[in-house]
């Protein structure tokens, strides 16, 4: 898919800004070489109303398949609820050439690189801002965007030049920020789902107020 914008940029398949992300990606290399073992890439059309940003590809999951929730347990509930609302079309089957296709949505991570113990640390969320900004600013028609978490959350905030204080993250919560509206959702996780902190309906109901805002 050709990118909306010149200035758009993909961090390369060996960026090395983040040296211990580099470090455990040359590990995973070892170890499943015949994995993605990459920065993951954005998926779906940069033209799209919707953004998603979700936290890190964890280790078995985007970081094998090389697409964004993909073969991870958060991505079940996720492209399962995408389906269910129209923002996706045909199967998903956990693997990147499943065939499905995103509708006026697009998924990315605050975070493109897998991290040891699925947890980022602060600079490396800093670092890898300058490829969310760049992807933002890439999105001509973006209406909408979708934090999966706290730190998403926090990222995007810092990216668009707004303050954490005037922003703060809740479930459910609706940010108007300059020509694009924020909304909120705890990560759907395994552990959040498993805990109850995140049920199927509540992540539902955030659709409901995304599809309100966004057609
Ligand atoms: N997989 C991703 O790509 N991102 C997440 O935040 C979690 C799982």
């Amino acid at each position: 898919m050709a990118n909306a914008s010149p200035s758009f940029q993909n961090p390369p398949r060996d960026c090395a800004l983040c040296p211990r992300l580099a470090k455990f990606r040359d590990q995973n290399r070892t170890t499943f070489p015949d994995k993605f073992n990459a920065p993951v890439p954005a998926f779906g059309d940069p033209g799209a109303g919707l953004l998603i940003v979700g936290l890190a590809p964890g280790l078995r999951g985007a970081n094998f398949s090389g697409r964004p929730f993909t073969g991870d347990w958060a991505g079940d509930l996720l492209y399962k609820t995408l389906l269910d609302f129209g923002f996706a079309r045909g199967t998903y089957g956990a693997r990147a050439d499943d065939g499905l296709e995103l509708v006026d949505c697009r998924i990315t991570n605050a975070v493109r690189c897998v991290p040891p113990e699925n947890k980022p640390t602060g600079p490396e969320i800093k670092q890898c801002g300058a490829f969310l900004r760049d992807e933002l600013a890439a999105m001509s028609n973006l209406k909408v965007i979708l934090s999966l978490g706290k730190i998403s959350h926090d990222a995007v905030l810092r990216t668009c030049g707004e303050t954490l204080s005037a922003h703060p993250f809740a479930h459910g919560a609706v940010h108007r920020m300059a020509g694009i509206t924020l909304l909120d959702s705890y990560h759907c996780s395994r552990y959040n789902t498993n805990t109850g902190r995140l049920t199927e309906a509540m992540f539902r109901a955030v659709f409901e107020k995304i599809r309100d805002i966004a057609r």
